[in-house]
């Protein structure tokens, strides 16, 4: 007598979330993404994770994975060469030139890590993935969140955000602009991106529209289900980037119309057009083996199950400069943009 096994595809589900930091890989006018080949693109972006950054990057058609290219990464976990980017926020002075707002690091990850942002990959909150199978990214994954054109707070995009720090452990409240006062212990950039697939697509033209979003106000707030047309749930993917604002808080530095002073590279002075990028990197099935587990943050390294490294090695890993421009110091003009000089050869008869 024959049995009738009936095979039950059980998805088991389990609770991990990776946080983690990535020091700066470099800064620099590149985005091989939404310009791939071209040098320099049209504004300033500093930019974390594997060194396979380059102008021109494998794409969702290629057949070479980035995870298996990368020989160094500034990540915490030595098996993630995806790159992570956002614009770069600098202070306009009252004599009208532009300097570059440092980064530091975030509060509860190792030591000494050199500028660059926090990384997460949660599941559907912290302490939860819903009964959800959590499915990595696919080699040839990339998308973008925001837009270097939304200029408005009715166009922001809920989980871009900014939080105004008075330490590097506050979280709330966190606003769609800029905060309008000084921060006292910098402005923290916060970038979520959307979980929710179509399930097939690794890219689209817009680099959003194969993602939906279902983050409420709060960035880190539980997502609700994912729609019929994006129905595969991914990791919940956030950056946290802590510009240190503290040496341009003197008020007397700020403008004297009571506006804010600080500018993204995109010559936005209100924040709403704060948008991230991101190209999966991560080796093999390291990613989903960490979704698949039950581990939380840093415990997630030395093997359990994913391998990491010292944040010497993070730090040492970076790029070439492949535009050669200033970026540092007091600027007459933003990064590729040009300052529009009052005419001042104007000879009276
Ligand atoms: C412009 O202002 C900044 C900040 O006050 C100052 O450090 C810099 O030297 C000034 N540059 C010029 C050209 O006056
Ligand atoms: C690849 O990306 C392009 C956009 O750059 C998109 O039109 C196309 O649908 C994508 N194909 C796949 C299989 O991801």
């Amino acid at each position: 007598m024959k049995w009738l096994v009936l095979a039950l595809a059980l998805v088991a589900p389990s609770q991990a979330g990776l946080r983690f930091g990535c020091s700066t890989l470099s800064i620099q006018r590149l985005d091989p993404l939404v310009e791939p080949g071209q040098v320099p693109s049209q504004h300033l972006h500093q930019i974390v994770g594997g060194n396979t950054f380059a102008p021109t990057m494998p794409d969702n058609t290629s057949a070479v994975h980035i995870g298996d290219k990368g020989t160094c990464t500034t990540c915490f976990f030595s098996e993630d060469f995806s790159n992570y980017w956002t614009a770069v926020l600098y202070f306009k002075a009252r004599n009208g030139t532009f300097h570059r707002v440092p980064i530091y690091d975030n509060a509860d990850l190792e030591g000494n890590i050199q500028g660059g942002m926090t990384v997460y990959y949660t599941q559907q909150d912290f302490s939860s993935n819903g009964n959800q199978k959590i499915t990595a990214f696919k080699p040839g994954f990339r998308m973008t969140v925001g837009s270097p054109t939304i200029d408005s707070k009715a166009k922001s995009v809920a989980g871009l955000r900014f939080t105004c720090l008075a330490s590097k452990t506050t979280r709330f409240p966190e606003t769609a602009a800029f905060p309008t006062a000084p921060c006292a212990a910098g402005v923290m950039a916060e970038h979520h991106f959307p979980a929710c697939w179509d399930g097939v697509n690794l890219d689209s033209p817009n680099h959003q529209d194969h993602m939906y979003d279902t983050a409420q106000d709060s960035g880190f707030a539980p997502g609700g289900p994912c729609p019929a047309s994006h129905p595969i749930r991914m990791p919940q993917l956030a950056y946290e980037t802590l510009w240190d604002t503290r040496q341009f808080n003197d008020k007397s530095l700020w403008p004297t119309d009571g506006s804010q002073p600080f500018v993204w590279s995109t010559g936005d002075g209100e924040g709403y057009s704060t948008h991230a990028d991101y190209i999966f990197g991560w080796k093999g099935d390291a990613l989903q083996k960490a979704m698949d587990s039950s581990c939380m943050f840093d415990a997630c390294g030395n093997g359990k199950p994913l391998l990491s490294q010292t944040v010497d090695k993070m730090n040492a890993c970076s790029v070439k400069d492949n535009v050669g421009e200033p970026t540092e110091g007091w600027l007459t003009s933003l990064p590729g943009k040009q300052t529009l000089h009052k005419r001042a050869n104007v000879f009276h008869a």
